[in-house]
């Protein structure tokens, strides 16, 4: 491995072009050295900056001598075979989430890397770099609430141009909370159920508002909001309740402002404000995971367990019950 990382970024739109620009200007030991978008110009623009190399097939990036390192940042249903590709080609990867948006696409990644024998893979389940998310972790770890006990979680988005189903409400976006909810809870989600609403009064058939209910392995018990069309703005936080007293996330990183009779604090507009650092810290973690070969974070079993969970969730909304999440045995490459 070179001693600085060339990094190739597939996928230049919101997610991918910041992951870009980070690896360009925030992260020593790393250079950008070629993105592949469909949409060429896209590429074009995040490209310049950096002198990249621009591609026109994701996999001829993947195969290509100018790249050490890969970060997949196209849509969601391209997760998994571009990840298998990586693996193929023994090229590390930070793979955005959901790992794939089916369960045989998940598993065949997993079973590709255990078959490796080492992780080449990092999903981007990003909280776990948060400085706020990570303040809890800390302190769940100090003992300082006593025995976790529950776990409860927001997200709050502004609307979308495409409103998504409900399913891609749980695989899109509460993946996230749902690793949330296994991290600072330290155990698996046995069982999920789900109920909803609609916000939106021509899509009565999907529930853009959700209120997903987890049941730990060891009985701890999380609940989880995903609002994906707030009218306000972007929220995310948590709060865990233990044997010994509760913790929670700073509520927002902006001033409260008095004023006039009135309280105001603005709130974040979008994730890619939101989580600005944590974007930040998480790519460059990964390059020096790479760089060291110390693989850290969020792993492709993170990946699969947390889909588990959300198609677990989608199944919840089709029967109206509760639905049993199987976690099968931990193959040995995770720890
Ligand atoms: N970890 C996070 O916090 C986070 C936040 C947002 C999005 N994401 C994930 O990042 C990915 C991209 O999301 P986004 O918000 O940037 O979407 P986006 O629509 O802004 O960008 C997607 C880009 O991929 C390109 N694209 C489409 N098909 C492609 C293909 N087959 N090969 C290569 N490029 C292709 C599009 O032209 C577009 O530029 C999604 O998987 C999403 O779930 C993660």
């Amino acid at each position: 491995m070179t001693e600085q990382l060339r990094v190739g970024v597939i996928g230049t739109g919101g997610m991918g072009g910041r992951h870009a620009r980070n690896i360009d200007a925030q992260t020593p030991g790393a250079r950008l050295t070629a993105v592949m978008d469909i949409d060429a110009d896209r590429a074009a623009e995040v490209a310049e900056p950096a002198g990249a190399a621009v591609f026109t097939d994701g996999h001829d990036l993947i195969g290509a001598g100018s790249v050490d390192a890969v970060i997949i940042a196209s849509p969601d249903a391209t997760h998994a075979e571009l990840a298998a590709a990586c693996l193929d080609a023994g090229k590390p990867a930070l793979v955005e989430k959901p790992l794939a948006t089916d369960l045989t696409g998940a598993a065949g990644v997993v079973e590709a890397e255990a078959k490796r024998g080492r992780r080449l893979l990092q999903v981007g389940l990003m909280r776990h770099y948060d400085p706020q998310h990570v303040a809890v972790k800390e302190a769940v770890d100090r003992g300082d609430i006593g025995r976790p006990l529950m776990f409860r979680g927001w997200h709050r988005n502004p609307p979308e141009a495409r409103p998504p189903t409900s399913e891609e409400v749980l695989v899109n976006a509460a993946v996230h909370d749902i690793y949330s909810a296994r991290w600072l809870l330290g155990d698996e989600v046995s069982e999920v159920f789900v109920r909803g609403t609609t916000i939106n009064p021509e899509r009565t058939d999907q529930w853009d508002l959700q209120l997903m209910t987890l049941t730990m392995a060891g009985g701890a018990i999380a609940t989880v909001e995903v609002n994906k069309d707030s009218g306000f703005g972007y929220e995310v936080g948590v709060e865990m309740s233990g044997s010994r007293g509760m913790v929670s996330t700073a509520p927002h990183h902006t001033p409260v402002i008095r004023r006039e009779g009135q309280m105001r604090q603005s709130v974040e507009p979008d994730w890619l404000e939101r989580f600005a650092t944590a974007y930040v810290i998480e790519v460059q973690a990964w390059v020096a995971s790479v760089l060291h070969d110390r693989p850290e974070g969020p792993t492709a079993w993170d990946g699969y367990l947390t889909l588990a969970a959300a198609l677990a969730g989608a199944m919840s909304i089709e029967t109206g019950v509760p639905v049993p999440v199987e976690t099968p045995d931990r193959p040995p490459i995770y720890g």
